[in-house]
C-alpha cells in the first residue's frame, strides 16, 4: 500500500522510553508506527532524524476572543500561535464578545473559526441567566458548558446554591461536562487596592467556591471539571473528592511554575485570575498532576489582551496572558532536565485533555487515531514574546530558559507549519467544530 505521508526515523515515545520510529499517515489518521526500513511506500516524505515525533497538545481552555474583540486575538492569529506553538487542538471559552450563550453567537464563531483555523477548535457554551433559554440545539456543537461564578457572563446572574443546582442538572441531562472557574460570588466586588484584590481572588475564595460546587456535584451527579486549579488546599480538596472521571480538574503552566514574588506587586504583566500563588503552592500543584493525580492536565488558560491592557498600573489592568506559545516548551523541558517522565508528559498534555472532553482518536500516536502531530527539537533559547504569532506579545515567561522548539506541526494528516514557516493557509486544516467521538 502507498500512505499519504511518512514521517521517517524521529524520536518516538514507545512506553515512556525514546526509540527510534516512522509514523504513516494515510487520509488523517495514523495508519501505523514502523521501526527503520519497514515503512510502507509513501507520495511524501519527512526526515525527521533528530526530532521528535509528538501528538500535538490538546489545550482545552483558550480565550480566542474573536467576534468583536479581535484587535486582542481572532481565530486566524490563535491558531496560527496554536500551530507554532505545538498545539492541534484548542477549545475556546464563551466569555467573548458577546458571550456564546446563544446558537447564533455560536454559529458565527463556527463559521469564523471554520474559515480561518489553522488548527482543529471545540467551543463551550455559557449558561443564560434564565435557565430555560438555553437552545439544546447548541449541544451538537459544544464540548462543555462553563460558568464563571465570579463574573457571570450576564449581570444580573448570581451563583446561589439553586443556580448551580440549576446548572448541574443540565449539564448532567446534557451528557457533557460543566467547566467551573473556582471563585466564590460571595467575595465579589471591584477591589479599591492591592489588598482588597489579593483578598478577593484568595485560596479561600477558591476553596469555598470549589466546596460549594463539588457538594452540588454529588448530590446532582453532573461531571464537573475544575479550571486553573491555582492552591495547593484545592488540589488537597479535588484529590479527597476524587471519583472515576466525574471531577477532573486542570493547571495552567504559570501556576506550576510562576509565583507571585517573581513579580512587583504593580506589574500587570503577571495579572491573571485566579493569581500567582507561592512557590509552595507550585510544588504541590506539580505533585498533584504528576504524583497523585490530582490534577488530570495542563491547560494554559490563553488570554490575550493588548499592549496597553497589560502595561497599566496593576489595578487596571486586565488580567490574563497567552500560554498557546509558551506550554510546549516549558513542558519540555521539564522532560529534558528530567524532572517529567515521557510517561506523565503525554498524559497531562495530550492523553488526558482528550479523555476528559470524551474526544476518542486524539492525544495518542496509535494506528486508527488523528494524525494531530508535532515535531519538536532539544534546542537551548529564551522566550521572547516578539516571537509570537498571537496579537498578544507579552508574557511573564520573557527571558525564560527554556530547551525545546516546534519544528513542524500536522493537523488531520495535513502539514499546516514546516521548518519554522507557515506553508498552508488558513482554513484547510482541522476540524471546526470538534465533536465528541
Ligand atoms: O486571567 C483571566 N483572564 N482569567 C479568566 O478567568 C478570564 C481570562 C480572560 O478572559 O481574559
Ligand atoms: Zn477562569
Ligand atoms: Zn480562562
Amino acid at each position: 500500500m502507498t500512505v499519504d505521508l511518512v514521517l521517517k526515523d524521529g524520536i518516538f515515545i514507545e512506553n515512556g522510553r525514546e526509540t527510534i520510529r516512522s509514523v504513516a499517515i494515510e487520509a488523517g489518521k495514523i495508519e501505523g508506527i514502523y521501526k527503520h526500513g519497514e515503512e510502507p511506500q509513501r507520495r511524501d516524505v519527512i526526515d525527521c532524524r533528530g526530532l521528535y515525533i509528538l501528538p500535538g497538545l490538546i489545550d482545552i481552555h483558550v480565550h480566542l476572543r474573536d467576534l468583536k474583540q479581535t484587535d486582542k486575538e481572532d481565530f486566524e492569529s490563535g491558531t496560527m500561535a496554536a500551530a507554532a506553538g505545538g498545539v492541534t487542538t484548542v477549545v475556546d471559552m464563551p466569555n467573548s464578545d458577546p458571550p456564546v450563550l446563544d446558537k447564533k453567537t455560536l454559529d458565527e464563531k463556527i463559521a469564523r473559526a471554520h474559515e480561518s483555523r489553522h488548527v482543529n477548535v471545540g467551543f463551550y457554551a455559557g449558561i443564560p441567566h434564565i435557565i430555560e433559554d438555553f437552545d439544546v440545539q447548541m449541544l451538537r456543537d459544544i464540548l462543555g458548558l462553563k460558568v464563571y461564578p465570579h463574573t457571570p457572563l450576564e449581570k444580573e446572574t448570581k451563583y446561589d446554591k439553586n443556580r448551580i443546582r440549576d446548572c448541574m442538572k443540565l449539564a448532567r441531562a446534557s451528557e457533557i461536562p460543566l467547566l467551573f472557574h473556582p471563585e466564590s460570588t460571595a467575595m465579589r466586588k471591584i477591589p479599591r487596592d492591592m489588598e482588597e484584590f489579593f483578598l478577593s481572588h484568595s485560596c479561600e475564595s477558591e476553596v469555598n467556591s470549589l466546596q460549594s460546587f463539588i457538594d452540588a456535584k454529588v448530590e446532582y451527579e453532573a461531571r464537573l471539571h475544575v479550571c486553573h486549579v491555582s492552591c495547593a488546599a484545592s488540589a488537597r480538596l479535588v484529590h479527597k473528592n476524587r471519583a472515576e472521571d466525574t471531577l477532573t480538574a486542570e493547571v495552567t503552566p504559570h501556576h506550576l511554575f510562576l509565583s507571585g514574588g517573581d513579580f512587583t506587586h504593580e506589574d500587570g504583566l503577571a495579572k491573571m485570575l485566579p493569581p500567582l500563588r507561592s512557590p509552595h503552592d507550585n510544588l504541590m500543584l506539580l505533585e498533584a498532576l504528576t504524583q497523585n493525580c490530582a490534577i488530570d492536565c495542563v491547560a494554559t488558560d490563553h488570554a490575550p489582551h493588548k499592549k496597553w491592557e497589560k502595561t497599566a498600573p496593576f489595578l487596571k489592568a486586565s488580567s490574563g496572558i497567552p500560554g498557546l506559545e509558551t506550554v510546549l516548551p516549558i513542558m519540555l523541558t521539564e522532560v529534558f532536565e528530567k524532572r517529567m517522565s515521557w510517561i506523565d508528559y503525554l498524559r497531562v498534555c495530550c492523553s488526558a485533555p482528550a479523555r476528559i472532553l470524551g474526544l476518542e482518536s486524539k492525544g495518542i500516536l496509535t494506528k486508527g487515531y488523528d494524525a494531530d502531530i508535532v515535531l519538536a527539537r532539544i534546542q537551548e533559547r529564551t522566550i521572547s514574546g516578539k516571537e509570537f504569532y498571537s496579537k498578544a506579545k507579552i508574557t511573564p515567561f520573557e527571558g525564560r530558559r527554556v530547551l525545546a522548539r516546534t519544528v513542524s506541526t500536522i493537523v488531520g494528516g495535513n502539514v499546516v507549519f514546516r521548518d519554522g514557516e507557515f506553508v498552508l493557509g488558513p482554513g484547510i486544516a482541522g476540524m471546526v467544530p470538534v465533536h465528541k467521538s
